[in-house]
């Protein structure tokens, strides 16, 4: 069981504290069977891009991590770090964290890592390509990618992305829809940035709903979407 829940529950909603929780301990729980994290993490390092709470870079720690290095900033910066410093120090964790941006991220610098995990991230990104390049770089072993994917009513086979400014400038944007790629473009994208196997581990669930949805509100929607990419 990862030891964070009460973390990212976030402030009480009032009234029904106990209900929101237990949602997002299922939530929580339900990513974590479905990511595909090994269970031992034994002599790897691991580097989680994006990490905001540190949920998962403390459940890495948790499963017995050498070195896990979370990295954010556009949550940090914005919002404070409070919920993931709280659980650093309550846990005594041996967590290391940088305010780091996924575009900035840089093997000379930081190293090279066993695990790099990017989870909800990929859809905030203004250059993806850029960035999973210089994932490759450093990942050792494995990159986990959890996204949003696009599914339009026609074309989710074509490696499509809508066009997304980038979280600063998300104020002005006509469409809600964000950097959400089609599972096409997500398995393309993580093969041209350098990675050698990509393998689909999950794909949307109700997507022929979906599509039919995309079809009646002529908006494309989305649905969960996971990868694992090795060197
Ligand atoms: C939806 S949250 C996901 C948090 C966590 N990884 C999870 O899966 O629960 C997206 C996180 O990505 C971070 N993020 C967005 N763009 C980023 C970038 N360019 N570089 C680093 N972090 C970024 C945000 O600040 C935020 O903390």
């Amino acid at each position: 069981m990862a030891r964070t829940h009460e973390f990212i529950t976030g402030p009480d909603s009032g009234s029904a504290p106990f209900t929101k929780e237990w949602r997002v301990r299922r939530r929580f729980d339900r990513r974590l069977r479905l990511l595909g994290i090994p269970e031992d993490l034994t002599g790897w390092s691991v580097l989680d891009v994006g990490a905001w709470h540190g949920y998962f870079s403390f459940e890495c720690e948790r499963r017995g991590a050498d070195r896990v290095l979370a990295v954010d900033r556009f949550a940090w910066d914005k919002f404070g770090m409070d919920e993931f410093l709280a659980a650093h120090e309550r846990y005594q964790s041996r967590v290391e964290y940088q305010h780091l941006d996924a575009h900035e991220l840089d093997v000379d610098q930081i190293g090279k890592f066993d695990l790099v995990l990017v989870l909800g991230v990929f859809y905030h990104l203004r250059n993806p390509v850029a960035a999973l390049e210089r994932m490759a770089r450093l990942t050792r072993r494995l990159l986990i990618c959890e996204t949003h994917v696009l599914l339009p009513f026609i074309h989710e086979r074509y490696p499509l992305v809508p066009f997304f400014p980038g979280d600063e400038r998300t104020d002005e944007q006509t469409y809600d829809l964000c950097g959400i790629p089609t599972m096409t473009a997500l398995t393309e994208m993580l093969r041209f940035s350098g990675f050698n196997e990509v393998d689909i581990r999950y794909r949307p669930s109700f997507r022929y709903w979906k599509k039919l949805m995309a079809l009646v509100t002529m908006r494309p929607q989305s649905g969960r979407g996971i990868v694992h990419a090795r060197p």
